[in-house]
């Protein structure tokens, strides 16, 4: 499929999005819940771009190209309207925890105080993370309702359907039904939902833990590349250390065995590492050292 993209000649095959053919000349279009390991959401309409002939603006990740296509990717029109997108991001949850959404706000000129009338009429619930299991939290508060770890606790990843979106409007969540706790539901603790989320609604205990006592610190920490020894699978590991111990466990995405994704034990079965250091409790976070205790 021939067809143009901001000026620049654009060939791509049958299938594709315009998101994908733009970053294969290099064009950028900024998103938030495309994630290149699952099938386009289409929900936060960060990505939209102009379609010569089309009434609407288009989403990017999910508009499969078209022969002859004319497609403008920084007009005006698409400026105001991830502008826009992101002031009600903004406004909707606490997204401090998410560096892309918050590099985009200032690059478009986003004012989410546009928006504080339509929160004094209908104020949100502060909902509070919440702490029901000792290998990650939930922080309603942060989440974007991107549908991203919906979709990997899903059908596209981890087929164990845990959560889904519950309620409707300002009252919508992610939830695994009926408010349940965690170890109530159907959830495997894989922290593939962790993995895929953009804003930390979604985040490791460990790191959560070090966030709020101040103790997280990513200037010193550094990433270590190892293999999972439980089992023969042989998933890619990448350890975040800090002042020489493990913090978090993920999962390199271009990886074509695990594309980022892991099982509980790999994922979070680490502290057998620490077992013989002498780090006094207290230093550690209260995941660590509860899981001291039990071991
Ligand atoms: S919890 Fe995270 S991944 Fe899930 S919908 Fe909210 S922001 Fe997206
Ligand atoms: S993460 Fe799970 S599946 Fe992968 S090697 Fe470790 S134990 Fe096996
Ligand atoms: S990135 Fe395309 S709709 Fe969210």
């Amino acid at each position: 499929m021939r067809l143009t993209i901001d000026g620049h000649p654009v060939e791509g095959p049958p299938g594709s999005t315009i998101l994908e053919a733009a970053r294969s000349v290099g064009v950028p279009i900024p998103t938030v819940c495309y994630h290149e390991t699952l099938e386009p959401i289409g929900a936060c309409r960060v990505c939209v771009v102009e379609v010569e002939g089309a009434r609407t603006l288009v989403p990017a990740c999910q508009r499969r190209v078209e022969e002859g296509m004319v497609v403008r990717t920084d007009t005006e029109r698409v400026r105001a309207n991830r502008r826009m997108v992101v002031e009600l991001l903004e406004s909707s949850a606490d997204t401090r925890l998410a560096p892309e959404i918050g590099r985009l706000a200032s690059e478009l000129g986003a004012d989410p105080g546009r928006w504080a009338s339509l929160q004094h009429e209908k104020p949100l619930p502060a909902r509070g993370p919440k702490l029901d299991n000792e290998l990650y939290v939930r922080e309603p508060d942060r989440c974007i309702l991107c549908y991203r770890c919906v979709k990997a606790c899903g059908e596209q990843v981890q087929n164990t359907f845990a959560i889904a979106v519950a309620g409707r409007g300002y009252e919508a969540r992610i939830d695994p039904g009926f408010d349940l706790p965690l170890p109530d539901s159907a959830c495997v603790f894989c922290g593939n939902c962790v993995a895929v989320c953009p804003t930390e609604a979604l985040t490791f205990r460990t790191q959560w833990e070090m966030r709020r006592d101040g103790a997280w610190d990513e200037s010193r920490q550094r990433t270590v590349t190892t293999v999972c020894p439980y089992c023969g699978v042989g998933c890619q590991l990448q350890l975040t250390v800090q002042d020489n111990r493990i913090v978090k466990v993920t999962a390199p995405v271009d990886d074509p065995t695990t594309r980022g994704y892991l099982c509980i034990k790999g994922r979070f079965g680490w502290q057998y590492v620490h077992a013989g250091l002498q780090t006094a409790p207290e230093a550690l976070p209260k995941a660590q050292t509860d899981a001291r205790r039990t071991a």
